[in-house]
């Protein structure tokens, strides 16, 4: 995927030579107006922009995309004017909905040479991170690659804040936008090409490419060392699993932060195998890997004055004469046992061992994301990730995400559930016996094998992760990057407030 090339600018959109201008419209508490930032071109249209865009049925609402021709008032041919919806009482606009117009307006736009915006007027770094989250297309594998992203947008500078600034955020929020892309072509790609070992090296390349450590322990370094839970999960499959750890050490000595991602490369369920139908959708059960790996790729890009140490376990859930078994018990990275009663619940078992063995560096935090429950799609539908752990860390988060327009919400962690993960033969069960709070039940899993004393948040993004239907806003079909913003503020606030 190409994205397409930005530059601020201050000159006026008006005389702009362009394909298009963008602006962008609210719903009112009267109706259809113009929002902040369309001064000029509308100058230029004699003050009747607004009457131009009523006339041809423009309503303001969010992500609409209307396009009247300039008629020569403008340098540019046309003005495509997008909703931002309804702004507050003071008439402000939030940045999600400046993210959502500007990633509306890229689709729009694809195929175009040149566009300049005026959205970036309002909020300049969510209108960077729309514009090129909303312009990815995963084209690897079509014969026809189609028109492709606009080539070319100009950003209309905010009025307040100096030109180093603005470049500086240029910078920051065209990085974010990118692990977010980086991310997405991992999950979207297919998992004949990308499985454990071919994962690993690709995550090693992105690693290295800032100058990271990387290790990866491949199957006999993973036996070596006691990694029951990726070996048993990663045992069905003719491509064994991994381990991948990516270390970045920033320029100040900072608070140490461990990420883990979940990392099935494909989930048939194994033995306790699952139905045929939406089965495809289990290529992306390694969006939490993608994930981790691309925000800690990231938080080397912006230099954050932070310890970041990324932990990826890979594995393919596969059935075969060589896959765990329901009954079996395996012993875990670190000693602790569990009863396999699903094999379907794979992911917690890979989970818990990258847990345990990231808690051995004594992290600060411990941030933990996978695509680990249906139940999760069930409590909070496709787009609102649940977020559980240490009480005050997982409200930060959740508040986190929502504040970079990645829904989150937080959940708890009855301690009733942990009686219904005991076992008869081991330390405890992979699942509990009946369905009741699934989401909730795999994180009282995952807290077993949490260090005392280690501030830890786990975001469940089974739904949020993925997106089967027609692109909206910035969101794309495939995989989404949920939730790399979220984990890039998170990293960021910790920076700044510890
Ligand atoms: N990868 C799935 C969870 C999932 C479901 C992700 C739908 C995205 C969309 C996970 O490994 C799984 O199979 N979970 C089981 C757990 C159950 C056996 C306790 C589930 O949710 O059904
Ligand atoms: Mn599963
Ligand atoms: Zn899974």
């Amino acid at each position: 995927m190409t994205a397409p090339k930005l530059a601020i600018t201050d000159s006026d959109p008006s005389s702009t030579t362009a394909d298009a201008v963008v602006v962008g419209t609210v719903q009112g508490p009267d109706g259809l107006a113009l929002a902040a930032g369309s001064e000029a071109v509308n100058a230029a249209f004699d003050g009747a922009l607004l009457d131009v865009l009523d006339a041809v049925g423009a309503s303001g609402k969010a992500e609409e995309v209307v396009t009247v021709p300039a008629l020569g008032k403008l340098a540019a041919r046309v003005v495509l004017a997008v909703g931002l919806g309804k702004p507050a009482d003071d008439g402000s606009v939030t940045e999600d909905q400046v993210r959502r117009a500007s990633g509306a307006a890229a689709r729009a736009l694809s195929g175009r040479k040149r566009a300049v915006t005026t959205l970036s007027a309002l909020h300049l770094g969510p209108a960077v991170e729309g514009t090129v989250m909303g312009s990815y297309s995963f084209t690897a594998y079509k014969s026809n690659k189609g028109d492709g992203p606009v080539a070319r947008v100009d950003l209309v500078a905010p009025a307040e804040g100096n030109i180093r600034a603005h470049r500086a955020t240029l910078k920051a929020s065209t990085a974010i936008a990118e692990a977010v892309t980086a991310t997405r072509d991992l999950v979207n790609t297919p998992p004949n090409d990308l499985f454990p070992a071919s994962f690993a090296d690709r995550a090693a390349a992105l690693a290295k490419a800032e100058g990271l450590e990387v290790e990866i322990l491949d199957e006999k370094a993973l036996r070596k060392q006691g990694f029951g839970g990726i070996l048993g999960v990663g045992g069905g499959s003719s491509r064994p699993p991994r381990l991948v750890r990516i270390t970045y050490r920033g320029p100040k000595a900072g608070k140490k932060v461990a990420l883990v991602g979940k990392g099935i490369t494909f989930d048939t369920g194994g033995i306790s195998i699952k139905p045929a139908a939406g089965m495809d959708e289990m290529t992306s059960d390694m969006g939490g890997a993608a994930a981790v790996i691309a925000t800690v790729v990231l938080a080397a890009k912006l230099k954050y004055p932070l310890e970041v140490t990324a932990w990826a376990p890979m594995a393919e859930n596969m059935p075969s004469g060589t896959a765990y078994r329901p009954g079996d018990v395996l012993t875990m990275y670190g000693g602790k046992t569990v009863e396999v009663l699903n094999t379907d619940a794979e992911g917690r078992l890979i989970l818990s061992d990258a847990i345990v063995r990231a808690c051995e560096d004594a992290p600060d935090y411990l941030i933990e994301t996978s695509t680990l429950t249906g139940a999760q799609v069930v409590a909070l539908g496709k787009r609102t990730a649940g977020v559980m752990g240490t009480e005050e860390f997982r409200d930060r988060v959740a508040a986190i995400g929502r504040a970079v327009g990645e829904q989150a919400w937080a959940m708890p962690l009855p301690d009733e559930l942990r009686g219904d993960l005991d076992s008869k033969v081991a330390d405890l069960a992979n699942v509990a016996g009946h369905r009741f709070g699934g989401m909730l039940a795999a994180g009282v899993f995952l807290r077993e094998f949490v260090a005392e004393g280690v501030t830890w948040a786990h975001i469940d993004v089974a739904g949020p992760s993925f997106h089967t239907g027609g692109p909206y806003g910035y969101t794309t079909k495939g995989g989404t990057g949920v939730p790399v913003r979220t984990m890039a503020a998170v990293l960021a606030d910790i920076a700044a407030n510890g």
